[in-house]
């Protein structure tokens, strides 16, 4: 008996499926246009770098964001020698004994009139050791425990999502290896991505396998919505 085939497929089973890929195939671009705006917003550039999918994961070791801050956007509110104080109090791991006396009235003079809840502007609020001590801290990215809350809620979503793409999928008149290659590759590369986004927090090299496991995942669904929709309504019975 030969393998179904779309065109063995009733009107309903078309209609059904013809729905379901036209959504996932919108969730597809929205998840693009995602990627692209969260990636502007980290470094000013349109496209995921690996610098980005590092930053995420690994994180900045090389200082803290409140003194990227003062010698960067907010340099401008401070001056030289308060900037020293500041980047010396940093250094020291930012403690709460010095803060009342050398950190608060710098601060207080400098920054509260935007960084305070009175000032409603929706900044962090620095007028407590506890608000200014967060952005004092070694940005070591994303912690383990969203990690890990995120790795199961993209293996449980995207396993399932894939399986029934797949299913779908398999109706269609293609190469068989090609076949067997796009149903696999990319739950292979779901695996691989989350494996990486742990890897990544240990070591940065790794983003590139977050970006290349995450192109074989975009390529073989875009691959399969595409080919699965074209033959749903186009594909002939041989004769
Ligand atoms: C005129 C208003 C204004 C003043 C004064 C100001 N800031 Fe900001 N600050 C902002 C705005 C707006 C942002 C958010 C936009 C951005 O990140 O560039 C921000 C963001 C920040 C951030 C967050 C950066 C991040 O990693 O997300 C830090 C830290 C910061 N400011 C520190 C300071 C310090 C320290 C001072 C005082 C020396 C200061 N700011 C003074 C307006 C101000």
């Amino acid at each position: 008996m030969a393998a179904r085939r779309f065109y063995d497929c009733t009107v309903s089973e078309k209609l059904l499926y013809t729905s379901f890929l036209l959504l996932i195939g919108v969730g597809y671009l929205m998840a693009i246009s995602y990627l692209y705006v969260v990636s502007v917003n980290k470094d000013g550039k349109p496209g995921l770098s690996v610098e980005d999918v590092a930053a995420s994961y690994y994180g900045n070791r090389s200082g803290t964001r409140l003194e990227a801050a003062i010698r960067g956007p907010m340099a401008g509110y401070i001056q030289e020698e308060e900037r020293h104080h500041i980047v010396a109090w940093l250094k020291d791991g930012a403690p709460q004994e010095g803060y009342q006396q050398q950190i608060k009235p710098v601060v207080d003079k400098n920054c509260i009139a935007c960084h305070s809840k009175a000032a409603a502007t929706n900044l962090p609020d620095f007028t407590t050791y506890q608000g200014l001590h967060e952005f004092a801290q070694v940005d070591t990215g994303m912690s383990v425990m969203s990690l890990l809350k995120l790795s199961h809620i993209h293996l449980f979503g995207i396993s399932l999502l894939l399986f029934a793409l797949g299913y779908i999928f398999i109706l269609s008149e293609v190469n068989v290896w090609f076949k067997r290659f796009l149903v696999l590759s990319p739950m292979v590369a779901v695996f691989v991505d989350i494996l990486s986004w742990f890897l990544t927090k240990w070591d940065p090299v790794y983003a590139y396998t977050v970006l290349v496991a995450g192109a074989v995942l975009g390529f073989s669904m875009a691959m399969q919505i595409v080919i699965s929709l074209y033959q749903l309504w186009f594909l002939k019975r041989p004769s």
